[in-house]
């Protein structure tokens, strides 16, 4: 079974100060825990990457980025290339979250593009999807997952096809920051179908094992034993939650 990821995306939290605090005391866990039987990544702010990537390295602790943009580099203004991302020790990039999706009008292509973008520059992308409450009451949320999934994922020669190069996270938009989670029995169905859409677009049921499917949403020490027990769940993406470093540490330590 793949070890599990804990990714912890701060989203547009944190200011120098208290975000090396938090950055020191999660290096200390790690250090003080030895060795992990789960794998943790941070996704700070950009304008936190150095700070942060200074007080976890030497760590167990991965460095990540939000987003990235789909060119190398160029006349881009206030975006953040991929390759920019692995030159600050990032070794994942979350792409097409909902907020995005949501704030910037991000479709699947551009998702798509920026997940190959970040394969090309040697980071694992971490594709995001997820419907949103009218999409679920409709009974359409595998139908949009589908969509979202096969719109999203590196073309077949433009990214990793091992499978060990990239991370699905399912977010239900509901679930997001809204202390709703759904039900363990939902995340099973989800995360099976999605398990079975990866073996069709990477060419096998190999490949999409290697792939780790994270659930998203309101996940907290409380609740992520539960959602991490689920089948094919392979870690958890964690925002709110992740700001605190008895929380983010509580719910690894479920993990593994
Ligand atoms: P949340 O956010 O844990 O605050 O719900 C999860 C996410 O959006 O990644």
């Amino acid at each position: 079974m793949a070890r599990k990821l804990i990714a912890g995306n701060w989203k547009m939290n944190g200011l120098s100060r208290g975000a090396a605090t938090l950055a020191e005391a999660l290096a200390k866990r790690a250090q003080d825990a030895g060795p992990l039987g789960w794998d943790p990544l941070i996704c700070p702010p950009t304008t936190l990457l150095g700070s942060v990537g200074q007080a976890l390295k030497g760590s167990a602790i991965a460095l990540g980025g939000q987003d990235c943009h789909p060119a190398r580099s160029g006349a881009h203004t206030g975006d953040i290339s991929a390759e920019m991302l692995a030159d600050a020790g990032c070794r994942y990039a979350i792409v097409g979250h909902s907020e995005r999706r949501a704030d910037h009008g991000e479709d699947d292509t551009l998702v798509r593009s920026k997940a190959e973008a970040a394969t090309a520059a040697g980071l694992v992308p971490i594709v995001c999807v997820g419907e949103t409450a009218a999409q679920r009451e409709a009974g359409k949320a595998l139908r949009v997952i589908e969509a979202q999934l096969t719109g999203s994922l590196p073309r077949p020669g433009r990214g990793t096809v091992d499978g060990a190069g990239l991370v699905v996270a399912y977010e239900p938009v509901w679930a997001i920051g809204t202390g709703q989670t759904a039900t363990p029995a939902d995340v099973a169905q989800v995360h099976g179908h999605i398990r079975g859409l990866l073996a069709q677009l990477l060419g096998g049921a190999g490949a999409a094992k290697a792939v780790r499917i994270l659930y998203g949403g309101s996940v907290k020490p409380g609740n992520a034993a539960e959602l991490l027990a689920v089948a094919d769940v392979d870690g958890a993406l964690v925002g709110g939650a992740s700001l605190d470093a008895e929380d983010f540490w509580a719910i690894g330590a479920r993990a593994g």
